[in-house]
């Protein structure tokens, strides 16, 4: 099979996006990283992309009339670099359904609980507000709704007495990383069971 081209939008810290970067270097995922784009732009992630010799964007959505013509402009640039499937890595912008229009069913996210449960910006602090004691991670296609598309594939963090946000996002964190690189590995591989395209 043809490796992936992936692009990624990213927002702030990129420790995904590194697992991702390190996990196609090392052949442990069969796709390249065509370009990371960052809506921030000090984003530590775009010096990560540019460490790994790949094409880091700068597209700050402050400078757009609207959230349209950001998405436009987000669309163009993956287009541009050739890119099949979009990975969002940490990327905090709700995207239009023109944009999703642009790539059917073939936008990606990973969110730190295990949905349907706490989606939203603050899922590990309400996980732990909750009281539960098994949280994890999910990744999802994404759909027009907040982190509400179908699932693709899930992983369990048990929640551990003492536990503060901070310790429990660093356990969350080494699972993402281990989930996202799983299930893109099993995607460019045409492991993946993919939900049926709706409509
Ligand atoms: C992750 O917890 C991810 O689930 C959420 O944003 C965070 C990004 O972290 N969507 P990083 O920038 O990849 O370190």
């Amino acid at each position: 099979m043809a490796r992936l081209r992936l692009g990624v939008l990213v927002s702030g810290n990129g420790t995904n996006l590194q697992a991702i970067l390190d996990a196609a270097r090392a052949g442990r995922i069969d796709a390249d990283v065509g370009v990371v784009i960052s809506n921030q732009p000090g984003a530590y992630a775009l010096s990560r992309a540019e460490s790994a010799g790949v094409k880091a964007v700068s597209l700050p959505h402050k400078g757009f009339a609207s959230r349209e013509a950001f998405d436009v402009a987000l669309a163009d640039e993956l287009r541009r670099e050739r890119v099949e499937w979009v990975v969002l890595a940490g990327f905090m912008r709700l995207l239009t359904p023109g944009f999703l229009a642009a790539f059917p069913q073939r936008v990606i996210n990973i969110h730190p609980s295990l949905l349907p449960a706490f989606p939203g910006t603050h899922a590990i602090r309400d996980a732990l507000a909750y009281g539960v004691r098994v949280t994890g991670c999910t990744v999802h296609l994404v759909d027009e709704g907040v982190d509400t598309g179908p699932i693709l594939d899930q992983r369990a963090v048990r929640v551990e007495d003492g536990d503060s946000e901070q310790t429990l996002a660093e356990r969350m964190h080494r699972a993402e990383h281990e989930l996202y690189v799983d299930v893109l590995a099993r995607l460019a591989q045409g492991r993946l069971r993919l939900p049926a395209a709706q409509g």
